[in-house]
């Protein structure tokens, strides 16, 4: 397991339209494999292939946070939602690729999903709590969606010139 550099917005890969995952092949699993250990490392709770720069429709994420429960990583290949609630959740969310920046979004409160493991075997959950925030967040990316789109354009654009000046310290150093 290798971690893989995460990119930062502003990034043409990170609007960019995710193509599916034709076979779980042994490169897909590596792939996974990297991504949790980037996220696990950033540290993060998610992470969309987009963000390692590859445009295919997978993510990751673990949402368990206390010490006592065991991780939970998961692997959701070619997500599809079946099914939101109507009830709605505001949570403050981050990006790894949005770094240090925090801002509350509404969505819905619960969200069905089915996707295919890394055994290619089907399965189809339904996630509450942070778990559904944090599905559907991850599940924008492939659809080159980001938090901040669905804040007013000042606030985005406030946040995206924070992102490129950070990018230019970092090109710097
Ligand atoms: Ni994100």
């Amino acid at each position: 397991m290798t971690t893989r550099p995460i990119l930062i917005h502003p990034d043409p890969r990170l609007k960019t339209v995710a193509r599916p995952v034709d076979r779980v092949t042994p490169e897909i699993g590596q792939l996974a494999e990297d991504m949790l250990a980037t996220m696990y490392a950033a540290p993060g709770i998610g992470l969309a292939a987009p963000q390692v720069g590859v445009l295919a429709r997978l993510f990751v994420m673990d949402c368990v946070k206390d010490k006592e429960t065991p991780a939970r990583p998961m692997v959701l290949i070619n997500p599809e939602i079946t099914w939101t609630s109507e009830e709605t959740a505001t949570y403050e969310e981050g990006c790894l690729s949005i770094p240090e920046q925090y801002a509350e979004v509404t969505r819905p409160a619960k969200v069905r999903m089915r996707w295919l493991d890394l055994d290619g075997t089907t399965r189809e959950e339904e996630f509450d709590g942070l778990w559904s925030t944090c599905a559907q967040h991850e599940f924008d990316h492939l659809n080159g969606r980001l938090f901040i789109d669905y804040l007013g354009p000042i606030k985005r654009q406030l946040i995206t010139r924070r992102m490129q000046k950070l990018k230019r310290e970092k090109a710097r150093a």
